[in-house]
């Protein structure tokens, strides 16, 4: 019985795990205007964590996990000493956890996927990512993340973060219009096409922007995804992160491997966005394979990748 705390942007999210999920809250900061503002979200997660913990803790815990990174480093420490705390106050192990692995190892656990290509779409990060010995990074955004494009696409529309949802809900919709289209080897870039976009919005109907922006972004991340399969040769896609509760996303993905032969998986809707159950499952794997810290050495990092080796970086 884990209790796994997750703070490392938006939402603050507490869950437990045992051999399932035995509970999973959060609390999500709504900025009103703009983005994510790091100390009013930092704020936002301190006001709410004793009840999110409450509601979440429905056992004592037998470890504590928390995520150590990557992530806004006011919303990191937060995370960071609450569950040094309660691994003091409860006095059992503190386990760190890389928060890009958490969400490909639940969705590992949660679709039985067993070797598969993983896409990685969230706010911060776009990544595609396979195991090899370790996890490899086969390809990635060269600016920002298929995530962060959608919300600031949505701010233009005068759309509260997280913007994903509702580009969804209006492209639906709209009419298709072209726009540019970056793929560059294995990598892909987002930010121009995000900009061709918002200028769009100026001439065009907003649900057709959306649609097109989302069939050209979307088809960008299916394309490198699929080069990935034929170079690593692998016969699964597993679709990991927030974006991944894209249903539009989902159905090209299903095109694509059904042309291919390949399986494709995709995390349930409840463990894609950041949330502590997943936090919790990884401290497990990490319990299980020995590696815990002391307390006092609790710390955080802004720019962990899914590649850097934890158990290196807490014994430095
Ligand atoms: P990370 O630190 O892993 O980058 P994150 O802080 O972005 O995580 P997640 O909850 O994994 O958090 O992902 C949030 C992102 O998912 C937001 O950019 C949001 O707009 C996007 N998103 C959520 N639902 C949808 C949807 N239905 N369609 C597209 N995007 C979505
Ligand atoms: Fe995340």
């Amino acid at each position: 019985m884990i209790l796994g705390i997750e703070s490392t942007a938006h939402t603050f999210g507490v869950g437990m795990f045992s051999n399932k999920v035995i509970s999973n809250e959060w609390d999500m900061y709504r900025p009103k205007t703009g983005g994510i503002h790091p100390r009013e979200a930092a704020n936002h997660h301190v006001e709410v964590a004793k009840e999110v913990v409450k509601k979440a803790m429905l056992k004592k815990p037998k470890a504590i996990a928390y995520s150590c990174g990557p992530g806004i480093g006011p919303c990191l420490k937060v995370g960071t000493i609450i569950s040094r705390y309660l691994s003091n106050k409860y006095q059992i192990p503190l386990v760190p956890v890389n928060h890009g692995v958490a969400h490909m190892e639940v969705g590992l656990w949660s679709t039985k996927a067993k070797d598969p290509v993983c896409v990685y779409a969230s706010g911060g990060n776009t990544q595609i990512i396979a195991r090899d010995k370790t996890w490899k990074i086969y390809g990635e955004t060269l600016d920002i993340a298929l995530g962060n494009a959608l919300d600031k696409l949505a701010r233009d529309l005068g759309i509260a973060h997280p913007g994903g949802p509702s580009i969804e809900k209006l492209a639906k919709k709209g009419e298709f219009i072209d726009m540019p289209y970056t793929v560059k080897g294995m990598d892909l870039s987002y930010s121009g096409i995000m900009t061709h976009a918002r200028r769009l919005l100026k001439t065009h109907k907003p649900e057709d922007v959306a649609r097109g922006f989302q069939e050209h972004a979307f088809a960008m991340l299916v394309e490198v995804t699929e080069r990935a399969l034929a170079h690593t040769e692998k016969g699964e896609v597993l679709l990991v992160g927030g974006v991944a509760k894209n249903k539009r996303l989902i159905e090209m993905y299903k095109i694509m491997c059904e042309e291919r032969g390949a399986k494709f998986f995709v995390v349930p809707d409840e463990l894609a966005g950041d949330n502590g159950a997943m936090i919790a499952y990884n401290g497990k794997i990490s319990l299980k394979k020995g590696f815990s810290i002391k307390p006092e050495d609790a710390d955080y990092f802004q720019n962990l990748r899914v590649d850097t080796d934890l158990e290196k970086l807490f014994r430095l």
